[in-house]
């Protein structure tokens, strides 16, 4: 009998970053992101019992650059549910966004194809937990694929690493005080470079093993949760772009001064910020930049102030992106589940 799961995971805006880790995929400060609505990933995983195969389709082509990291990845499960190697998969995989955009789409990818995994061992009777552990175990199995995918498989307001009660190292929780308060904010993603980055996460994350700066940005980065958290539980909105954007530039500050140095940013980036920080200056709109590692900006804003956010993307920052481009994205709900 064949049978078949399709889950669609969004991908997630980091407001204080992870940036370095220790072990496996734990990260050395705990860290805090917005579940995206638009920009996601949809999996459908087949399965049939019989021979051992993993068959992978990217966009519906055979992608063998990404089929070694889907095979690792089985075999990663396998370890702790050996059952899977029972059957044949077949692993359609696709985004929301243009693959050439330069999203990151590791952490949909990861998410969407963890809570795959999770669902094919649900239906087969391997894995029996409840809700709340189900998505644990799933959110643990994602870090494993890409640290920041853990955080995929919740919406809202999202956190990971141990740094109040309920949290863990291991696994992403849902702030739902938070997400009550902050569900109605965009997230206009300025695409100003679609090249490929210099940098891979994996390599920016093992910069900080030898970082001067390490120890003082990881103890530093515990304090700044608690201080986003709370500004974010006071709704003091002028605060948060305060904080939202200084952490950005402290992830590319400490690129910049690590050995060897990278500058991820573009001289179109820098002209954004600046734009960014004038229009919230001129309006009192508390619309706000933050910056993954890579060029592309990500203008955070309430909904209710859109017309003018659009208004000022289009007339001022529209030369400075790629091709005019930018993705009309806000935060959303989490992961969908589609039977069959
Ligand atoms: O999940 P990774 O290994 O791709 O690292 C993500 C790093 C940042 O995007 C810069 C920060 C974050 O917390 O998402």
């Amino acid at each position: 009998m064949t049978n078949s799961i399709e889950c669609i995971a969004p991908s997630n805006i980091a407001l204080v970053k992870y940036w370095g880790k220790k072990g496996i995929q734990i990260p050395q400060n705990p860290s805090l992101s917005f579940t995206l609505s638009e920009s996601r990933t949809t999996t459908r995983m087949t399965w049939e019992e019989g021979h051992y195969q993993t068959e992978f389709l990217f966009e519906g082509n055979q992608s063998h650059s990404f089929e070694k990291k889907i095979i690792d990845y089985r075999e990663l499960w396998e370890k702790n549910y050996p059952d899977l190697k029972k059957y044949s998969l077949k692993i359609e995989s696709s985004n929301s966004f243009p693959h050439s955009a330069g999203i990151a789409s590791s952490a949909s990818s990861m998410a969407s194809l963890s809570l795959c995994f999770s669902e094919l061992l649900k239906s087969e009777g391997v894995l029996d937990l409840e809700e709340k552990k189900f998505f644990q175990n799933a959110s643990d199995f994602s870090r494993l694929g890409s640290g920041s995918a853990c955080r995929s498989v919740y919406g809202g307001v999202v956190t990971w690493g141990q740094w109040r009660e309920g949290t863990s190292d291991e696994y992403a929780s849902e702030i739902p005080e938070l997400t009550e308060k902050w569900n109605d904010w965009g997230d206009a993603i300025l695409l100003v470079s679609s090249s490929e980055k210099p940098v891979s996460s994996r390599q920016g994350h093992a910069l900080m093993e030898t970082h001067p700066y390490a120890e003082a940005r990881f103890k530093h980065a515990k304090s700044r949760m608690n201080e986003l958290y709370n500004v974010m539980l006071n709704e003091d909105k002028m605060r948060f772009c305060d904080i939202v954007e200084t952490e950005a530039l402290e992830l590319h500050g400490l690129m910049m001064n690590s050995n060897p140095s990278f500058i991820l940013i573009k001289p179109e980036s820098l002209g954004i910020i600046e734009k960014v920080r004038a229009f919230r200056k001129e309006t009192m709109i508390p619309a706000c930049f933050t910056l993954d590692a890579g060029p592309n900006i990500h203008l955070l804003y309430p909904l209710e102030k859109k017309k003018e956010v659009v208004d000022f993307i289009k007339s001022e920052l529209t030369p400075l992106l790629e091709d005019g481009k930018w993705i009309d994205d806000k935060i959303g709900t989490g992961p969908v589940i589609n039977n069959a």
